[in-house]
């Protein structure tokens, strides 16, 4: 059998993983969901809901990609061959290419977005024209399929190039620039005239906002943004060496991807308020808001306007891709490991899928629109499907797998690298308690009162 690649080093791995954390559910999704569920409560419950129900998953999973050193698929068969758990493996291949297809159409919208900025078609632009804008491109045929294509083909491209080449090389240059750039469009958008309303909104808790629906989302949301519940983090996970540690990459990933999404509320909201959107508008908010921002900065100083419209696509598009690209690698994976594929066929094969379905997610805000499923568009009801479902309900297996199914002492052995990590051995008890219990019962009770209320 051909070696399987590693990642070079522990800064390689969790950049990789931030890369994957890190991308259009941070900037494009949490901003808008906050919108729609009131605010600073819903940042509140998302909070609670990524450390105690989410990140015990993203241990669930790492122990199990770095013990098999395997595909999802392949990881079921290695640590409990014969046994029904391969639909796990199996659902968890199938959902992240669903989501790889509307996340790609978003994906289309900055590439959009980006060629936009850069022939300087946000200058000077008023707030409306800007609004109006994002809904004429959207319910357009050919325009968002052209990007979505072109999104879908970097992806695979980046994929092809394989893990160290594509993926590591990718990742580690780009993760750090986003960070510096986020900031910067951060603290400018709270110093605008009118912001403050927008950082109130998002600082001020309202719990009369709370609803069952509310909780489910910002569960949802935590596993969409952590990138939990599909097998991405267990695939990462099994390029990783067995002297990293689990644990600091764990804390390591949610704690950045927490900061760089609270980092594009900030960036987003204050504007909203600024430009006068509702916070409510939807799937269109940073798409919508940000240009807002770049005018306000034309109005002093021109050029600053145009080379920060320019950078943020940039930043937004880089995000997208070092996520997308660990979608696609489940699948990938998968087929090349257990069905004996080529990298290259592989590829296609996930890249081919993905830009069809894409292809209909896209139609349904125009073209499409009449389509309703369970009364969504095709897009919604993806996005709430594998959110709100199959993340947790892939995660809610994963914890059981490695809290009834595995031996406390392998995971111990896995979680502590045998013993030798001091903190790890320390905190053992406690990630055990969170996996056994917390995670499992949490996400089953989220559930249960969503469907029943
Ligand atoms: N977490 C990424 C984001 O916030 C998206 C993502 C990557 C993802 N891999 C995933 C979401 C797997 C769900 C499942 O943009």
């Amino acid at each position: 059998m051909k070696e399987r690649e590693n990642f070079g080093s522990r800064f390689a791995v969790i950049m990789a993983m931030a890369g994957s954390a890190i991308g259009l559910g941070n900037i494009w999704r949490f901003p808008y969901m906050v919108g729609e569920y009131g605010g600073a409560a819903f940042i509140i419950v998302y909070i609670l809901a990524s450390f105690l129900l989410v990140l015990p998953i993203f241990f669930a999973e790492t122990v199990i990609g770095r013990r098999s050193r395997s595909n999802t698929f392949g990881a079921m068969q290695k640590l409990a061959p014969g046994t029904r758990w391969k639909w796990l493996g199996l659902l968890t291949i199938v959902s992240p290419i669903i989501i790889l297809s509307y996340y790609s159409v978003v994906g289309g919208w900055s590439v959009e977005y980006l060629f936009k900025a850069l022939a300087f078609d946000f200058t000077g632009v008023p707030a409306d024209e800007i609004h109006e804008f994002f809904g004429r491109f959207i319910s357009s045929a050919w325009e968002p399929i052209l990007v979505h294509t072109a999104f879908v083909a970097m992806v695979g491209g980046i994929v092809l190039a394989g893990v160290k080449k594509g993926i590591e090389k990718f990742t580690k240059v780009t993760m750090p620039i986003l960070f510096v750039l986020i900031v910067v469009i951060a603290v400018y958008s709270i110093t605008l005239p009118g912001a403050g309303k927008g950082v109130e909104y998002l600082l001020k808790p309202d719990f009369s906002k709370m609803s069952a629906g509310m909780v489910a989302a910002a569960m949802g949301q935590a596993f969409f943004s952590l990138s939990l519940g599909v097998g991405t983090i267990l695939t990462y996970a099994s390029y990783m060496r067995k002297d990293e540690n689990i644990l600091a990459s764990g804390v390591g990933t949610a704690v950045s991807d927490l900061v760089f999404a609270v980092l594009a509320g900030f960036a987003v909201m204050p504007a909203v308020f600024a430009a006068g959107i509702a916070p409510g508008a939807g799937p269109g908010l940073v798409f919508e808001t940000l240009p807002f921002i770049f005018n306000k900065m034309g109005s002093a100083i021109p050029w600053l306007s145009a080379v920060m419209a320019i950078v943020f696509f940039v930043t937004i598009l880089v995000a997208a891709l070092t996520s997308a690209i660990s979608m696609m690698e489940v699948g990938v994976a998968y087929l090349t490991e257990e069905k004996g594929m080529k990298r290259v066929g592989a590829t296609l094969i996930v890249t081919l899928f993905a830009w069809v379905v894409g292809i209909l997610c896209s139609l349904s805000f125009g073209p499409l629109s009449g389509v309703r499923l369970l009364g969504n568009s095709i897009f919604d009801f993806l996005d709430k499907l594998c959110s709100n479902w199959l993340l947790p309900a892939g995660g809610l297996l994963f914890t059981i797998f490695v809290g009834w199914k595995m031996s406390r002492s392998d995971v111990f052995d896995e979680f502590t690298n045998g013993g030798t990590l001091r903190a790890n051995v320390r905190l053992f008890k406690v990630v055990w308690f969170l996996l056994r219990y917390v995670a499992p019962v949490g996400i089953v009770v989220v559930f249960a009162t969503n469907l029943l209320m």
